[in-house]
Order: C-alpha cells, then structure tokens, then sequence
C-alpha cells in the first residue's frame, strides 16, 4: 500500500469519526487523523481497501463482523490485575463490609463490571472476594453469595477473558502474591481456577445500549472508559447506573475520571485518593 494510498483526508477522517461515535460513543478529537490511521491499518489491509472511502462504506454497509473488529481495533483495551491497586482496598475496606451489611437475607450481591477488557478486573474483584470472605467469618458470607457480571462491547476481549489464560506478563502486572494460589499453570501459560472463574459471567455489551436486560446491581465498578466519551454520553450512562442501583449501591469509576460538575444524583465518599460514588436516597 502505498503513502498516497493511505491518507486520509478531512472528508474521510470527519465520516470515520462521526461513525465511529454512533457506533461506540467513543470521541476523536482534532487532529487525531494519526489514531485512525494506526488502529485500523490492519483492518484496511486485510480487506484489501483501496481508500478510506471504502473503509467507511464496509463500515456503513451492515457486515456486522467487519464492524465488529473496527470497534475492537479501534478500542483502548489496557488493563492489568488490581489496576492502581488502591481501588481495591477501598472495595474490601469499604464497599464489601457495607454490602454485607445492607444485603437482604438470602438475597445474592451483584457486581456490575461495566468495561471489563480482557477480565483481569473482574477476576482480581472475584479473587479478593475469595480472600475477604474467609476473613468475614464461617456462615455469614460465602463467595457464593456473589455474581459479577462483566460486559465490554468487544467481543475479541470477552472471548478472551471467557478462556481465563493468562500469560506470564499479563499475570505480573499487578497481582499481589497472595493471589498467585488462584492460578495453575496449563502449558505456557497460568488459568484462573474454577471457582474464581465461576464467579463471573462475561457478557459482550454496548454501554450506549439500554440497561434494561441487565437486571439491578449493588454496586458497579465503570472504570477507564468514560474517559473516551463526551460529557452528554458519560452522564447519560452514570445516571442510567444510578437507576440500576439501589438505596446506598455504590459506583466506582478509573482513578482519572470524576462526575464533579456533571451530575449530583451521588454522594462521594473519599477513602484516600479513592472516590467511591453512592446513590443516595431522594437524590434524582
Ligand atoms: C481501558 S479499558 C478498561 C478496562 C478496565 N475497566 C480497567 O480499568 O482496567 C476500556 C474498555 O472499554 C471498552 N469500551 C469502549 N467503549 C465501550 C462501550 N461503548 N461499551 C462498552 N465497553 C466499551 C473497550 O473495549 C475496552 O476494553
């Protein structure tokens, strides 16, 4: 492919952009010519496109599987186990013991994680839910008693999360030793073990979509992807997570994303650096 053959003009870059906003909300701002380029070249390539005016038609066109590896592609998939850690403090100080406190008898607790990637998130909130539990006491919570449904709109990093395998890189980013005992070793790389794993249901899903069949959660953790929307889609989707929460349910988004300003539906409670979101009554 050549040089020419490659850029991409105003006209182009405007309909990609646009496009790409309708599809996953995801914003590109000015000058940003460069991210589309490098993000989707592969995809350009391996459908023999001649210009980005074909791309942009197979994007329009309704082949569903092209668009879906456009919105994979073009999707900031980072993670890592425990990300910036003291979330995770937070959740097992705070947010676990007033769950518990507040769980109606019999009734399981529900964990929303709404962009979960690759799954090293809800996999470390299963874990650490593994090791709280123990600590909690004999009869009054088991891991049983927890579900975590884990979405995110690709459907290249459900499937991968689905599997459980981690490298070896993947699984030294972040995660504590203590937690090395939920992993065995399969060929080269280490699994998740059962139980851990089967406390999450991976599910692919588009945040701009209706939160209907989701069902009510206790607590949702929303982390690292308002960052790529505008301020009318990140509020749209926070107050649409206030309405699948109930009384005191928490909201717990990335470490560099905050609603000051943008909504007044929570109250913050700051455990340190971290800020916990709750819903509190007669706040709307
Ligand atoms: C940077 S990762 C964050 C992963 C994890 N929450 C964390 O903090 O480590 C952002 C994820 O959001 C997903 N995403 C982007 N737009 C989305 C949308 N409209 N609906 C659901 N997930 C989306 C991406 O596919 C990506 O996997």
């Amino acid at each position: 492919m050549s040089r020419e053959e490659f850029k991409l003009d105003k006209k182009d870059f405007e309909l990609l952009r646009k496009q790409i906003y309708r599809m996953c909300g995801l914003t590109i701002s000015d000058g940003k010519e460069y991210l589309i380029l490098h993000r989707f070249k592969a995809l350009y390539k391996s459908r023999n496109c001649r210009s980005w005016t074909d791309f942009y038609k197979l994007l329009v066109s309704g082949d569903m599987q092209f668009k879906e590896e456009a919105i994979s592609a073009i999707s900031t998939h980072e993670t890592s186990f425990f990300r910036d850690n003291h979330p995770f403090t937070s959740i097992r100080n705070k947010v676990l013991p007033e769950l518990l406190k507040s769980r109606r008898p019999g009734a399981d607790i529900k964990i929303w994680c709404a962009a979960s990637s690759t799954g090293q998130e809800p996999y470390s909130l299963s874990m650490l839910i593994h090791e709280w539990t123990r600590t909690v006491g004999a009869g009054r919570i088991s891991p049983a008693d927890f579900s975590i449904l884990a979405t995110d709109i690709s459907g290249a990093v459900i499937e991968k999360a689905k599997t459980g395998l981690f490298t070896n890189h993947e699984k030294s980013r972040g995660l504590p030793a203590t937690y090395d005992k939920y992993f065995d070793k399969v060929g080269g790389r280490w699994q998740v073990q059962p139980p851990v794993q089967s406390m999450v249901t991976f599910k692919k899903f588009n945040l701009l979509d209706s939160f209907r069949s989701l069902g009510q959660f206790d607590f949702v953790m929303c982390r690292n992807v308002l960052i790529y929307f505008d301020d009318l889609t990140k509020v749209d989707i926070v107050h649409r997570i206030h309405d699948l929460l109930p009384d005191k349910g928490y909201l717990m988004l990335g470490s560099t994303e905050t609603l000051a300003g943008h909504t007044d539906r929570f109250a913050t409670e700051h455990m340190g650096a971290v800020i916990l979101y709750r819903k509190m009554r007669g706040i709307k």
